[in-house]
């Protein structure tokens, strides 16, 4: 068991950590304030290779493993969550193309993606269907080679960015998920109409949205997989990118590490640097402890995904430990920082407002332990 990245890999934490420091930390608390989308920082970050990661080289890709797309996420996220989901999200619009699409679906849209700086939206939730897929509503109906969508997604990242959509609809409402299909919409669909950005408490540099769907005609050779196969698809995709939800987790928690220690050092109370207490102690070793497990079981998921272990289960864990340890870490940030820490001057608040998000998008934590759970008792 070798736990050390190789030099690739470490080459590219060096090269995120290096984004992060320079081109995301200094502007982060703006966007954060402004709820501005930071589209010129993520085009330099698709400049050096580090949005769109998951395309293999023969469409011209970087081709990341699983496990180098977590890399990069923590250290993204250690600067900015909001930035990170933004960036990722691009991954996650481009994974059912490469789980369920054929050849030339893969050169166009992949290729695209590798070729200049596009953004992706992943278009899997509804105003009524958030953790249960199988009931989503919105509706493809056949009509000569096309299909005809109507509906709404909600929540969805880059909605007002993207120039592409990866969108989960159904044929028959009442054969739930065997009626799912996926397609790939192009932003310039008639009747594709993104909606109200939504005014978020944390991650607010990222771009969330409703997205409407009236009468958009998509022909057949964009639809991914075989009708019915929508579903696998979106499973399949959560799948392989949740565990980069753990190093998002991750890299929040660390920053929030990172500040306590400079400021326990620096805070005196009582006389002496708040860190010589030991309540001040048992946080910072809890912060610590958690970000280590988490950095474990999230790299050794990536792993087995990787290596073409089904991994199911590990994912749901990865991202459930890592997001709950994440916002623990956070709301002692808060509790270490006292009253400093709940004012905007100080970076904690941020982070406590951002690691929120961890624990809902890409599958609830509820929903993370009922996989656990299914899989535990169908043994
Ligand atoms: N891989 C392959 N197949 C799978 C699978 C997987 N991981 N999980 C389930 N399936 C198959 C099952 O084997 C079953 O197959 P059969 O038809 O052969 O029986 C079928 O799919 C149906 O499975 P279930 O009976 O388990 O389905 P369910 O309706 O009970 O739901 C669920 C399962 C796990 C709750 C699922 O609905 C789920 O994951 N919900 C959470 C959704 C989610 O994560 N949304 C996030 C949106 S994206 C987002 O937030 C991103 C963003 O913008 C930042």
């Amino acid at each position: 068991m070798d736990f050390a990245l190789d030099d690739e890999l470490t080459l590219l934490q060096d090269t995120s950590r290096r984004f992060a420091d320079e081109e995301i930390i200094p502007v982060a608390a703006e966007y954060d304030r402004s709820g501005e989308f930071p589209r010129s920082v993520i085009k330099k970050a698709w400049d050096l290779g580090l949005v769109s990661t998951c395309v293999p080289e023969e469409y011209g890709g970087v081709n990341l493993s699983v496990l180098g797309a977590c890399v990069v996420s923590e250290e993204i996220a250690r600067g900015c969550s909001g930035f990170a989901t933004s960036m990722m999200c691009n991954d996650l619009a481009l994974s059912p193309i490469l789980v369920g699409g054929n050849e030339a679906q893969k050169e166009e849209w992949l290729g695209l993606c590798a070729k200049e700086f596009k953004l992706g939206s992943f278009c899997l939730s509804e105003p009524g269907a958030g953790s249960d897929v199988a009931g989503l509503q919105l509706h493809a109906v056949k009509e000569g080679d096309d299909y005809i969508l109507n509906g709404t997604k909600a929540w969805i990242t880059n909605g007002g960015e993207a120039d592409f959509y990866t969108v989960f609809a159904t044929l028959d409402r009442a054969s739930r998920h065997k009626g799912i299909c996926a397609f790939v919409v192009p932003r310039d669909a008639d009747g594709l109409e993104p909606g109200k950005k939504e005014d978020k408490l944390g991650q607010r540099a990222s771009d969330t949205r409703v997205i409407h769907f009236d009468g958009v005609r998509v022909p057949s050779s964009q639809r991914l997989g075989e009708e019915g196969e929508g579903f696998r698809i979106a499973m399949q995709t959560l799948d392989r990118t949740r565990p980069s939800i753990g190093s998002v987790a991750i890299g929040i928690a660390e920053r929030a590490l990172q500040e306590c220690l400079g400021y326990a050092r620096e805070r005196q109370a009582f006389g002496a640097p708040i860190a010589e207490f030991q309540a001040v102690q048992f946080m910072l070793a809890d912060m610590a402890k958690d970000i280590e497990a988490s950095r474990l079981l999230t790299l050794q998921c990536s792993w087995m995904i990787d290596q073409g272990i089904p991994a199911s289960k590990q994912s749901s864990m990865a991202k459930c430990f890592s997001t709950d340890a994440a916002m623990k870490a956070t709301v002692d940030a808060v509790q270490i920082f006292g009253g400093n820490g709940y004012t905007r001057e100080y970076p904690v608040e941020k982070l406590m407002r951002d690691a929120k998000l961890m624990q809902i998008y890409e599958g609830t934590n509820q929903i993370q332990r009922v996989v656990i759970a299914r899989e535990l008792l169908s043994r």
